[in-house]
């Protein structure tokens, strides 16, 4: 039996799990994220490896491969950490220092890239050969698979499409830029919106301002999906935004890419079709040449909150190739 280790280091939890080759996580493991604390990050994330390490040996399997998945600009040969918009990694070389204390071979993967490539092998593009995942959580991400090959460019860093600038002069962005997708469509911009709509003391805000006691810094992403899946007008705009947001984006994407599937992930994709229908709405109205071309097809990820970990012990067991 083949197992490997994935592990996706995400904004809030640091997911790890033992894998087996048909990409079924046999055994789970996680850690809280320690915030913007690269040193502790890397702490956190050896004790994982560490503790599935431990149950792979117990499975017969001295020595897995380990695939981290995080959120960052990964150079081409997957030792370091180029920049990170969201965690305070620059030029960190993580693969050698997670190889050094765990004595493990490694192989770092940007998050959405290990998602995309977990979606391609066993969820949502699992069919196809094309296909481009976004997800969104604290940022937007991007892994794109053309003619079932991960694109990663000459320098690592292909598919941040969470940095596309949509918006010119628009708010600011943890890479420093304004305008970035990412600050439009990720979970971040929703808490963002929703604050801002209860904090201005609107009408319409009443079970949002009563979901966070009156306190809208108390406010999180999963307050807003609640009352959207209990019929609150206000959250299902402020979701039906963000699917505008995506669908646009993906409009512009598919003009360049011609995917047969999106795949959207992350923690926002757990409200489902409250964002994904406006999604799709917004999609066809901006697609070029819709109506006169096949168009691409919207879905869940298929894997949840998986997808990281699952991609990630793949890319492991593959060398990363
Ligand atoms: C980062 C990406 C990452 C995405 C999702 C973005 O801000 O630039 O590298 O994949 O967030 O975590
Ligand atoms: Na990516
Ligand atoms: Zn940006």
């Amino acid at each position: 039996m083949t197992l490997s280790i994935g592990i996706d280091i995400g904004g809030t939890k640091i997911a790890g799990g033992l894998v087996d080759s048909g990409g079924t996580i046999v055994r789970r493991a996680r850690r809280d994220t320690p915030a913007q604390e690269p040193d502790a990050i890397v702490a956190a994330t050896v004790e994982l490896i560490d503790e599935l390490g431990a149950a792979a040996r117990a499975e017969g399997v001295e020595a897995p491969k380990v695939g981290v998945a995080c959120a960052g600009y990964i150079d081409k040969q997957g030792a370091n950490v180029l920049f990170a918009p969201n965690i305070a990694w620059r030029h960190e070389p993580l693969r050698a220092r997670l190889e050094e204390a765990t004595g493990h071979a490694v192989v770092i993967e940007n998050d959405a890239n290990a998602a995309a490539y977990g979606e391609f092998l066993h969820g949502g593009g699992a069919d196809v050969d094309d296909m481009v995942m976004v997800t969104l959580g604290t940022g937007v991400g991007g892994g794109i698979v053309l003619d079932g090959e991960l694109m990663r460019g000459s320098h690592g860093i292909a598919a941040e499409i969470g940095h596309m600038r949509v918006v010119p002069g628009g708010h600011l962005c943890g890479c420093g830029n304004r305008g970035c997708f990412e600050v439009y469509a990720s979970g971040s911009a929703l808490v963002r919106e929703a604050r801002e709509l209860v904090a201005s003391g609107a009408p319409e805000a009443a079970r949002l301002r009563e979901a966070c006691a009156g306190d809208p810094e108390a406010l999180r992403g999963a307050h807003v999906t609640a009352a959207a899946q209990e019929g609150d007008a206000a959250a299902l705009a402020l979701l039906s935004e963000i699917g505008r947001w995506v669908g646009e984006g993906c409009a512009s994407l598919a003009a360049v890419l011609d995917p047969a599937v999106f795949v959207i992930g992350g923690g926002l994709a757990e409200a489902g079709d409250l964002v994904l229908e406006s999604a799709r709405i917004h999609f066809a109205d901006e697609l070029t040449g819709g109506g006169h071309r096949p168009s691409p097809r919207f879905v869940v990820a298929q894997l949840g909150n998986d997808a990281g970990v699952i991609g990630a012990a793949a890319l492991a067991e593959r060398g990363r190739a």
